[in-house]
């Protein structure tokens, strides 16, 4: 074994906006420290990555720092939305896990080669790549860009739950209480537990892709997760007995911006995008207009989708709150699409008066903009950070895997907001509006700035996730000078 390897992480996200975003952030910090790190993106992702954003120019700072593409069989040119989810995950699978495991065992980034890896950083949801790792002698710290909260109930619970019969379920009642999950035994119920587990067939392929991650997560060597100590104080120890070595470096896009205008103070930059669709920003001027507190922000993400007639219920639900709006209505996100003839006029007439709609917006400046007083969320979790850390309260309305488990957080946890899911009725969504806006607003107000305290004291030199950060970045040395022994 060479004991004199130079330090070499490779960081590889899953093909999607959320895992690619989290991960440049995290690689530019990597970078920052003086770490060589080569990220590999698949080649369906790379594509629009680069249309329509700086990161080639923003990375070209950091001698350290160098891309890599692999191919992944994904035909489309655009991102695609999440019902899609299976199939670029199933190309991945096919054309570019062998492909991967060439390039790490015998390849250019093996041990074999002028420059090995000594660390690679995959997404937990690559778990080949786990495999892949032991085999080639590569030490493996994973990174999971979902919830703790969902990682712990759903994903690394998944074969408890199946084998306590939990999981599929018996009968059709979803507000049974899960109790086979330690920790949240009065927290989570069956419709709180990740989209998957309800189907009723455990060879769905996403099962089958969860109860692999599940196995091979707990036999790396770390765990990185996008959250902080305090946030998830319920689950972590629980989580610790499975995975003793976690680092909780979230907000993982505060810490980034912290930390890169800390150590580059030569830096105009205003934004750090690492967006795959086109920003707006013109909607930061019409909130610029608007008073504060006052403006709905509405987004559903990077993956889910509504049909026209949960947009109509959801669109009226807002506008009937009498409250501003701002609503990111992503190309592809309204199934099968719709024109203005479908649309009842006084709710176009209304929408004109008080609302602004973009495609894509820069959603970090958004939600710290002082206009925003109120989130409608699809509960993605880097949105559900994001509104945590700028102390904004939330109206969720989950669509699938982590969501439905961080809307009842939300909810029931950190007492930020309101669970809509399973419901789409614009009586409620008003209701739901008015009761963070003005109703309930205070004590939503309350508690998201206790919790957006506690995010930015996490972040802080001496704060829980900058330590985190610096024994991850130290850990990296160490390992990548230490002989791998895989037991
Ligand atoms: C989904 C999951 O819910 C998420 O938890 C998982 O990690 C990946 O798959 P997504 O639909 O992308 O993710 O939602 P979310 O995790 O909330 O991420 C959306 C990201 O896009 C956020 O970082 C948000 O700031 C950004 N965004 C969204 C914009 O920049 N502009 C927009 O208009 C909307």
């Amino acid at each position: 074994m060479d004991h004199t390897l130079e330090p070499h992480v490779l960081i590889f996200p899953i093909p999607f906006q959320g895992p690619v975003n989290c991960a440049l952030k995290l690689a530019e910090l990597l970078c920052l420290s003086g770490l060589h790190v080569t990220f590999l993106n698949t080649e369906h992702i790379h594509r629009p990555l680069l249309r329509h954003t700086q990161v080639l120019s923003r990375f070209n700072r950091y001698p350290n720092f160098k891309f890599q593409t692999i191919p992944d069989g994904v035909e489309h040119e655009k991102p695609v939305s999440g019902d899609r989810f299976m199939e670029v995950m199933a190309a991945v699978d096919a054309v570019t896990k062998p492909l991967f495991r060439e390039m790490m065992v015998s390849g250019g980034l093996s041990r074999k080669s002028d420059r090995p890896v000594t660390v690679m950083i995959p997404d937990a949801c690559f778990s080949f790549a786990i495999d892949i790792g032991i085999d080639a002698s590569i030490p493996v710290i994973c990174f999971e860009t979902v919830s703790p909260c969902c990682l712990w109930t759903s994903y690394l619970n998944l074969p408890t739950l199946i084998e306590a019969g939990d999981v599929p379920f018996k009968g059709n009642d979803l507000d049974q209480m899960i109790t086979s999950v330690p920790g949240t035994e009065h927290i989570t119920r069956r419709r709180d537990l990740a989209s998957f587990c309800r189907s009723d067939d455990l060879s769905n392929p996403v099962i089958e892709l969860i109860v692999k991650e599940a196995h091979a997560v707990p036999r790396a060597h770390g765990l990185i997760l996008n959250t902080f100590e305090e946030l998830d104080s319920l689950i972590l120890p629980h989580m610790r007995k499975l995975c003793p070595n976690i680092y909780t470096i979230g907000p993982l896009h505060t810490l980034h911006k912290t930390q890169l205008t800390a150590k580059i103070t030569s830096s105009q930059e205003t934004t750090f995008s690492n967006s795959v669709w086109k920003e707006d920003r013109s909607c930061i001027s019409w909130l610029d207009n608007q008073d504060p507190k006052t403006v709905v922000y509405v987004s559903i993400g990077s993956l889910a989708t509504m049909t026209v007639e949960q947009l109509l219920e959801i669109w009226h639900g807002v506008v009937n709150s009498g409250k501003p709006f701002l609503w990111v209505r992503r190309p592809g996100s309204i199934t099968g699409g719709y024109d203005e003839s479908q649309i009842p006029a006084k709710l176009l007439a209304r929408t004109k008066e008080i609302g602004c709609i973009v495609e894509w917006a820069p959603q970090e400046d958004v939600l710290a903009h002082s206009a925003i007083g109120g989130f409608l969320t699809h509960s993605g979790w880097n949105s559900t950070i994001e509104s945590i850390m700028e102390g904004v309260p939330m109206v969720c309305w989950p669509y699938f895997v982590d969501q439905q488990v961080n809307s009842r957080f939300v909810e029931e946890v950190w007492k930020l907001g309101v669970d809509m899911k399973d419901t789409c009725d614009r009586l409620l969504i008003e209701k739901a509006v008015r009761d963070i806006m003005d109703q309930k607003h205070n004590g939503f107000t309350k508690s998201a700035n206790t919790w957006a305290n506690l995010a930015k004291d996490s972040i802080t030199k001496m704060g829980s996730s900058s330590i985190q950060l610096g024994r991850l970045i130290d850990d990296i040395l160490v390992i990548s000078s230490t002989p791998f022994d895989p037991k």
